[in-house]
């Protein structure tokens, strides 16, 4: 089965085709990224009107490059959210548009969902179930158990900001350009990671939240305290950025404790394209098959992971996924799967299982 995605839910404009949920025959993307580097965020109606002008060359470059006629595709799958209003409709619209001029069928995908079948992309490994899924990005950091494609209980999740927005404001503070997960990897190439250390927040509490609004004013506070000298800020993000892996890691493995039945532990989201943590995620000691996607384009948002997702939907809920959709700038993730009843974890009751420190 072909779909066609369609992505624009913040400052990208992607368009992929890819095939039977795995095979990859496009991926392409523009980003307005270098627009923003120096605004520390993304301006919602310049991303938009942006997105405007990019979306039919984008379009066009996608089915180019799979060298396909659009007799071939069989669905178009579209981000119908959440995210910015403006940027989302650019893709939404294109979509019910494309849909209703080629006579297609037409998906809406929560971009979330998008991101949790990512590791899928570019594999043809059969995936076991449960999987616990780790998604950290600019906008949510939540971990999942999932017991199908569609089927999963949201088990943790930010309690204020999210890993990567954590990334992005702890750059602005560092002066690094936007976004600042790429840039503080960058600067804390050049630093020592033990130099500072930054709190592992809700330790000692049961579940899997995670909180990084402490580790951001932690941040402020070290940086106004500390004498200037050289490399300070290199050390500060080596520092930093760690401190966000371990959080991550911490909870995961706390999950991952409670749930030994778990077969594969997922690391997906924006935040999956740091190296640190894919390093640090891929040599925990653990037995179970531990994923990330394969591409670090795979990653951060893109369109290959819409169309791949709309395959999941449409092999386990069949005409039930084509249902119609609203373009919502929020949207929980919670009311697009089926939830699953899972058992309290012995462990809940005791000393949570993390990293610690
Ligand atoms: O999933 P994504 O592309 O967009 C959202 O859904 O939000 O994630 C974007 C986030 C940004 O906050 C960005 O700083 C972060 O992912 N990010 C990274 C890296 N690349 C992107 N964070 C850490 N290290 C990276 N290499
Ligand atoms: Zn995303």
């Amino acid at each position: 089965m072909i779909i066609l995605g369609i992505e624009t839910s913040c400052d990208e404009t992607a368009v992929a085709v890819v095939e039977d949920g795995r095979i990859v025959l496009s991926n392409q993307i523009a980003s307005t990224k270098d627009l923003f580097a120096n605004a520390g965020g993304v301006v919602p109606e310049h991303a938009a009107r942006k997105q405007l002008e990019c979306i039919l060359p984008v379009l066009h470059a996608a089915l180019k490059t799979a060298a396909i006629k659009p007799q071939k595709i069989d669905a178009i799958a579209v981000t119908k959210g959440p995210g910015l209003l403006g940027s989302l409709l650019v893709g939404t619209i294109t979509s019910r548009t494309l849909a209703r001029l080629w006579g297609k069928p037409l998906l809406g995908v929560h971009h979330t969902f998008g991101h949790l079948s990512s590791t899928f992309l570019g594999d043809d490994t059969i995936p076991h179930f449960p999987i616990i899924s780790l998604s950290a990005s600019g906008g949510h950091s939540d971990i999942w158990y999932r017991t199908a494609h569609t089927k999963g209980t949201l088990i943790g999740a930010t309690r204020d900001d999210a890993a990567g927005e954590a990334f992005d404001k702890g750059a602005a503070m560092l002066n690094l350009p936007y976004p600042g997960g790429p840039s503080i990897a960058k600067e804390a190439l050049q630093g020592n990671d033990a130099a500072f250390s930054f709190p592992l927040p809700l330790q000692g509490e049961q579940g899997y939240d995670f909180s990084f609004s402490g580790l951001k004013t932690a941040l402020k506070y070290t940086l106004r305290d500390t004498e200037p000298r050289p490399r300070l800020h290199a050390d500060l993000a080596a520092s930093f950025e760690r401190a966000i892996c371990e959080q991550l890691l911490d909870r995961t493995l706390r999950a991952l404790a409670d749930y030994p039945e778990t077969k594969e532990v997922h690391l997906v989201g924006g935040v999956s394209a740091n190296s640190r943590l894919r390093h640090m995620f891929l040599n925990l000691p653990r037995q179970t098959r531990m994923r990330v996607p394969v591409k670090l384009a795979y990653c951060t948002d893109n369109a290959a992971m819409i169309a791949g997702s709309a395959y999941w939907l449409h092999k386990e809920l069949g005409e039930a996924a084509y249902t119609s959709f609203f373009t919502a700038s929020t949207l929980s993730l919670e009311s697009c799967v089926s939830k699953v009843t899972i058992k309290r974890p012995k462990t809940q009751a005791g000393v949570p299982q993390g990293l610690g420190r």
